[in-house]
């Protein structure tokens, strides 16, 4: 069962627009209430919107640097690429301290680093062909992944998704949002549930809206909702993104992912992570290795603006974890399927 999927109903919102002088964010902390974009001038506008979560999701945040390198560019001179790349170090370590869970940010700025110290009058053009070829490749990959993952899904299946892995996090198309539009464009899928990811809330307000952009119905359910619904036998499949895949398949992603595969282990229902190559990271050997985000507590004292919680209490906010990789029934790059990954196959596909 394989359909050509219709891109242009599927596949419309770009949170990342590079104008040639400056770079347009689509503001992820307003959506879906405004639809705004916000200008960045320069590279140090770019750290500050990946930190401050305007851009989100791993491989957008990669983009992102990526054009914030060029823009770092316009105010360097520099004869060749080896002086620039020296000269524009301290924007780099900046871009890549923004955020230190997903790995697609430091994969990116090494992609720029790599072609710039090989490069000679022309850097300038060549950091601009890269930062698009990081975008082009990514939209590529992630159409990839949607028919790839699509095709474990049995037709008429349930899935539940978590945090927001669509257009909005990605160049286009999405990760695991794109196995589900592709997923149910073919059939497969007719029932897409979505977690509301407390406390920054991706999913009730961003990827229900990206879906509902596609004519796609999801239904929202509170975070704690997951294992009641896995009992009901109206979900198949869980299907989740990834912000760094570790050599031995172990995966951190959004806060919230790791319960729900413990319970879909528990109910027999599969677990499939999707996530372009820029996401496997084979130096850091384990979970256990990944710097896992902590946030600001306060992002669990309000909601929208408006205090829930009691005075005076003190809280935890990681914003990642780790699922190990026993729970993990197929990742899917653009690459190909690995299924019950473990260090052995993660070699296979993605050498030492
Ligand atoms: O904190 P966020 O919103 O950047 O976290 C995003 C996620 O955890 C996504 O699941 C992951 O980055 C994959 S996006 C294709």
């Amino acid at each position: 069962m394989s359909t050509t999927l219709d891109f242009d109903r599927y596949d419309r919102i770009r949170p990342i627009r590079w104008t040639g002088d400056s770079l347009e964010l689509l503001d992820q902390r307003k959506l879906p209430f405004v639809v705004e974009y916000v200008t960045c001038a320069d590279s140090d506008a770019v750290a500050e919107a990946i930190h401050a979560l305007t851009v989100r999701g791993a491989p957008a945040i990669g983009i992102a640097a990526a054009w914030g390198v060029v823009l770092a560019a316009r105010s360097v001179e520099a004869a060749n690429g080896n002086d620039a790349a020296t000269k524009l170090e301290p924007a780099l370590q900046r871009l890549n301290a923004a955020r230190p869970t997903a790995v697609n940010l430091a994969w990116a700025l090494a992609r720029m680093r790599r072609v710039l110290v090989t490069a000679g009058a022309d850097w300038r053009d060549v950091l601009d062909r890269e930062a698009q070829a990081i975008a082009d490749e990514d939209l590529a990959a992630n159409r990839r992944m949607g028919a790839l993952g699509a095709a474990l899904i049995e037709p008429r299946s349930g899935v539940l998704t978590h945090c927001n892995t669509g257009s909005l996090a990605t160049a286009g198309f999405g990760t695991a949002l794109g196995v589900i539009r592709a997923g149910v464009a073919e059939g497969r899928i007719d029932k897409v549930f979505a977690g509301e990811t407390r406390p920054w809330l991706q999913g009730a307000r961003l990827t229900v809206w990206e879906l509902q952009q596609d004519g796609i119905s999801p239904t929202l359910i509170a975070d704690s909702a997951a294992s009641h619904l896995m009992k009901s036998g109206d979900v198949q499949w869980v299907v989740v993104g990834a912000d760094r895949i570790c050599a031995n398949g172990d995966t951190a992603n959004k806060i919230g992912t790791y319960q729900l595969a413990i319970a879909a282990r528990h109910h027999g229902l599969k677990f499939m992570v999707v996530a372009p190559s820029s996401t496997v990271d084979m130096e850091t050997p384990s979970g256990d290795a990944i710097h896992i985000e902590e946030r600001d507590p306060g992002e669990l004292f309000a909601v929208g603006g408006v205090r829930t919680a009691a005075q005076d209490v003190g809280a935890w906010n990681p914003v990642f974890d780790v699922t190990p990789h026993e729970l993990i029934d197929a990742i899917v790059t653009e690459r190909g399927v690995i299924e019950r990954p473990d260090a052995a196959a993660m070699k296979v596909a993605f050498g030492s």
